[in-house]
């Protein structure tokens, strides 16, 4: 049987993967961003995981305002690097896992939740700026992996509760798959950030200690946060952060924390990174 053993979160923040692949990492403004990755590289090359299931959200890379799924799962064999206007970034491509991908979508949309079909789709900074901040520079990407993406940007926006819901959803389909694998899955995006108008640069550490603290014990007074609150509080991209409740719901009702990183500003947000595992 296929399991989730653990969920990561992070910021996905595009100028931290431009930091790294410009080889800025080391400079004062970069080093204390990288520096709270250590722990989780070291933690994740342990861990070793079969593959990873990467939430995250597309920005207009692969869709554009024509097509907009608001859950959709990548179901290819490889994903090209997205050019974002610079050129795509210098990582490996993303392989997929064709098997796994399309039996995930046969449970999960028998499981009343409908996730579109993408068998070609480009990945852009939204999941490949995780994988950076995890697995560093390699030749490959140590596993394969399978992305889902959520639409987060054009409203209607699915609401946290949707979002957790379909984390359970993925963790039925995973364990009905008949392969011994272990799987870590991924939220990304998030924390407080708000990238234009007047309120451009705002960042409220205290919403975004209180979303951390109650990941883990209180998953559920977290679902209930409405998307003008996340708005109000964190700022209009900080809806980025239902996508974290995707990974806790795929997890275990107690989890344990193995690492926690949050650091102001940058690139004029907050970035904020959890790993948990399952206790079983
Ligand atoms: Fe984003």
């Amino acid at each position: 049987m296929a399991r989730i053993i653990a969920g990561v979160a992070a910021s996905h923040i595009p100028a931290v993967g431009a930091a790294w692949d410009n080889g800025k990492a080391d400079e004062p403004y970069w080093r204390p961003v990288f520096k709270g990755f250590e722990r989780s590289k070291e933690w994740i090359a342990r861990v070793k995981p079969d593959v990873c299931i990467v939430v995250y959200n597309d920005h207009m890379s692969a869709f554009s305002l024509e097509i907009v799924p608001t859950f959709a799962i990548g179901c290819a064999a490889e994903f090209p690097i997205a050019d974002e206007g610079w050129g795509p970034r210098p990582v490996p491509a993303v392989k997929g896992y064709p098997e796994l991908a399309s039996h995930i979508v046969q449970s999960v949309v028998l499981d009343e939740f409908d996730l579109t079909i993408v068998n070609r789709m480009e990945v852009d900074h939204g999941l490949t700026v995780p994988l950076t901040l995890m697995f560093g520079k390699p030749k490959e990407w140590p596993c394969p992996i399978v992305p889902i993406a959520v639409n987060v940007v054009v409203y209607p926006v699915p609401t946290g509760n949707r979002c957790y819901m379909l984390g359970k959803a993925i963790r039925r389909a995973v364990e009905s798959f008949d392969k011994d694998l272990r799987i870590v899955i991924f939220g990304t995006g998030g924390m407080s950030h708000q990238l234009q108008g007047p309120r451009a640069g705002l960042i409220n550490r205290e919403f975004d200690t209180r979303f951390l603290d109650n990941l883990a014990p209180d998953p559920e007074a977290l679902v209930r946060i409405s998307h003008l609150e996340y708005l109000r509080e964190a700022g209009s991209e900080a809806i980025e952060l239902v996508m974290w409740l995707i990974m806790r719901g795929a997890l275990d009702d107690r989890v344990k924390e193995i690492h926690r990183f949050y650091h102001v500003p940058a690139s004029n947000t907050a970035l904020g990174h959890i790993i948990f595992e399952n206790m079983a």
